[in-house]
């Protein structure tokens, strides 16, 4: 077998991860930046709260119909040469990097329907579902809260092992998923043929 299966990620799951994954980054950074933005209490805090619970509706949206397209569309199998311990890492990183993309968006849009102020969809008033409940309110958003720190570090961590993949191993675990134009320019990337790394 050699190093270098050939398989990469579709299309449809090149764009959705980018798309989605920049999309998160930008959204969190928003999430953390939201009371230097619009201290609370302050008049412009209602508009700027409200643009971060819409885009992450939209978010939320996206995350599911990614979810499903993955579902029907399985991984590519990994090159040989990733060794068995760090496919079962990945495997789980993904996961965890998938439960945490439901939890965000669910948790701040149950959260926010247990308010009194539910949610301004770009200025469209949502009328909440849920009673005003403070209780259920905080729970949810404390989840929310928790999840953003969970979420952060697991992502600083996928980051991190997709770039070393890509300057340490230069194996084909990165361009895999770039889109297939970039991942020629990148060739040495595409492979895990040691010549190409200058071993042989
Ligand atoms: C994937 C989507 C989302 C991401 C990544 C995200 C991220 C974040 C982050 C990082 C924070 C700051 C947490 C902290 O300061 O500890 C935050 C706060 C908040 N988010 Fe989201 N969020 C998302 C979706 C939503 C949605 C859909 C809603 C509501 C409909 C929402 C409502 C809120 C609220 C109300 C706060 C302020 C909580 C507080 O007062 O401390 N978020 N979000
Ligand atoms: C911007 C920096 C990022 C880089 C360089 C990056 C890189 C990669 C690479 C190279 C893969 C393919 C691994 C493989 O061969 O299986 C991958 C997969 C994945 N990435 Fe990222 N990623 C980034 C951001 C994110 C973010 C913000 C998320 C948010 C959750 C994310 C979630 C995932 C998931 C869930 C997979 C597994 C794909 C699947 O099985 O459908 N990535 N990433």
């Amino acid at each position: 077998m050699t190093a270098d299966n050939g398989a990469r990620y579709g299309r449809m799951d090149v764009f959705l991860h980018w798309f989605i994954g920049i999309a998160l980054l930008a959204e969190i950074a928003f999430g953390f930046l939201l009371d230097d933005i619009a201290p609370r209490g302050t008049p412009a805090r209602t508009g700027v709260i409200n643009l971060h619970k819409s885009v992450g509706v939209v978010l939320g949206v996206l995350i599911a119909a990614r979810l499903l397209w993955r579902m029907r569309h399985p991984a590519p199998p990994w090159p040989a040469s990733v060794p068995a311990w760090q496919q079962r890492a990945a495997h789980w990183m993904h996961r965890a990097l998938g439960a945490c993309m439901v939890i965000m968006p669910l948790g701040g849009y149950l959260g926010s329907n247990f308010s009194k102020y539910g949610v301004r969809f770009f200025g469209l008033a949502l009328a909440p579902w849920g009673p005003d409940l403070p209780g259920v309110y905080s729970f949810f958003i404390a989840v929310h809260d928790i999840t953003a720190y969970v979420f952060t570090a697991l992502i600083a961590v996928h980051v991190g092992a997709a770039v070393k993949h890509a300057l340490v191993d230069r194996d084909a675990v990165f361009s895999r998923m770039l889109p297939r134009g970039w991942a020629g320019r990148y060739g040495r990337w595409r492979t895990g043929d040691p010549a190409r790394k200058g071993h042989a």
